[in-house]
């Protein structure tokens, strides 16, 4: 039998208990630790009234404490970005999350629709405190805002409905955001709540360069962030074990000459919509590391490979066969439902090697990484009314890929979508001996508008890291 209760444990059990923590949950985790049913039952002068099976609880350990999950900050993994070398508080920094263009369009709406800002805390809220102005970006409904908070929600990874809108703010010369956080303080709570929980992330993106001062000044992390077009700064105020983080202190400096412009969306540990096992979105695929700059490039194919192509294309095409792909990838617009939305014609193997033997240097040398072939398609021809849904790749073999496109009869363009590291979408129009690298597992592609036309034959070659 394991010894009596030290005054540790017993002031562990008060401690946890009086904060109204599951009993059951603290029963098991003494459990856990050795003490006996019948020792656990006298101490707490409480016993579970069924069997507590090992994974109901719902329960973290951390330290000594008991822990509601659902108080616990989401755990999240941002790719494109470099996470502050500290043990301080959980900070990012994505350089050119936003383009000039996409900044400069947002700034046009913020300016259209300013209002003064409010403080959270009205106590603090002193002329001087917060002298900018705010603009509810979610309050326009406005489909360009909508997807730039969609990209910020994709890019956390967690649901839109455990966030608030985003908020523009706009400072002109003089004007600051004395030093705050961003959590919610207890008696702040219950006013905010709204089903929503305390406030864990918020994404912070600078969409000018100030002509003098505008910098966000994070003392207790020495940090200073340098308003540059696009740059977003991302951090938890909140502590893993769920409690304030005051390391994350900041102060918005003041506007020496120019002006600054700002959004800001902050995320929260709940939501009165959805439940708490919908909050993280992020799948296996979008956690891979990406490889290059923006995730894809248009290149030309040797034009002597692709009359050898052309020539093996024509000559098979009596052999072509109606294609199945699992998980109905590709699909016929309606009226053409009869038909198979696409074909497959083989390649030899020796042409498969050609292939990859002539992409292998081409795609180590965008990637610069080593790279081995793991597999090539035969020619796939998309039929009139094929779509190709949304996707991304096998995570196994399809970390690097090409697509050639080989031939082509079209009434008109039909483009490839395809996301970039920072979830923004592209269309890219492929002529006959064009090829697209790109970084098929990680990045979601597709061709989602019916093609217009009779065929549009491709090529798809897949490779890996060498040891990956
Ligand atoms: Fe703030
Ligand atoms: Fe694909």
């Amino acid at each position: 039998m394991m010894p009596a209760f030290t005054q540790d444990w017993i002031d562990w059990i008060d401690e946890n208990v009086n904060s109204g923590m599951n009993k059951d949950g603290i029963f098991k985790i003494l459990l856990e630790n050795g003490y006996e049913h019948e020792q656990i039952k006298t101490q707490m002068k409480h016993e579970p009234a069924q069997k507590i099976p090992s994974q109901s609880v719902g329960k973290f350990h951390i330290g000594k404490k008991v822990v509601d999950e659902k108080l616990l900050p989401p755990v999240i993994s941002i790719e494109g970005g470099t996470r502050l070398d500290t043990d301080k508080a959980e900070f990012y920094l994505i350089e050119n999350f936003l383009n000039e263009e996409e900044c400069a369009t947002i700034i046009e709406k913020i300016q259209d629709h300013l209002r003064p800002s409010l403080m959270v805390d009205h106590d603090t809220k002193k002329s001087s405190f917060r002298t900018s102005r705010t603009c509810d970006m979610g309050a326009l409904n406005d489909p360009f805002i909508n997807m730039i908070d969609e990209r910020i929600c994709q890019t956390i990874g967690i649901d839109a409905a455990f966030s608030e809108a985003i908020q523009g703010q706009f400072y002109e010369v003089g004007q600051e955001f004395k030093a705050h956080t961003d959590f919610f303080e207890k008696n702040e709570l219950p006013d905010h709540d709204n089903g929503y929980g305390q406030r864990s992330f918020t994404f912070f993106i600078y969409l000018n360069e100030v002509e003098e001062g505008g910098h966000t000044d994070f003392p207790m992390l020495g940090v200073t962030g340098v308003p540059k077009i696009g740059d977003a700064l991302i951090w938890n105020s909140l502590n893993a074990d769920g409690s304030c983080n005051y390391n994350t202190l900041h102060h918005g400096m003041p506007v020496r000459k120019g002006w600054k412009a700002v959004i800001t969306k902050w995320f929260r540990l709940k939501s009165p919509t959805k439940s708490f096992d919908q909050r993280l979105t992020k799948t296996d695929n979008e956690k891979i590391k990406p490889i290059t700059d923006i995730g894809f490039k248009v290149e030309k194919l040797d034009e002597l490979l692709h009359e050898k192509i052309l020539n093996h294309y024509e000559i098979n095409e009596v052999y072509k066969k109606d294609e199945t792909v699992e998980g109905d990838f590709i699909t016929n617009d309606e009226d053409k439902a009869k038909q198979a939305p696409s074909t497959l014609t083989n390649l030899s193997a020796r042409l498969k090697k050609e292939i990859h033997d002539y992409l292998k240097p081409k795609l180590e040398e965008w990637s610069g990484v080593e790279l081995e072939p793991t597999f090539v398609y035969g020619i796939r021809t998309y039929n009139e009314g094929a779509k190709l849904r949304a996707h991304r790749d096998r995570l196994d073999t399809h970390i690097i890929s090409c697509i050639i496109n080989i031939y082509q009869d079209v009434d008109e363009d039909w483009p490839l979508q395809i996301d970039d590291h920072h979830y923004r979408t592209h269309d890219i129009v492929m002529q006959p001996g064009d090829m697209v690298f790109y970084e098929g597992a990680r990045l979601q592609h597709g061709r989602e508008i019916p093609l217009k036309g009779r065929a549009f034959a491709n090529i798809f070659c897949h490779f890996k890291p060498v040891n990956a």
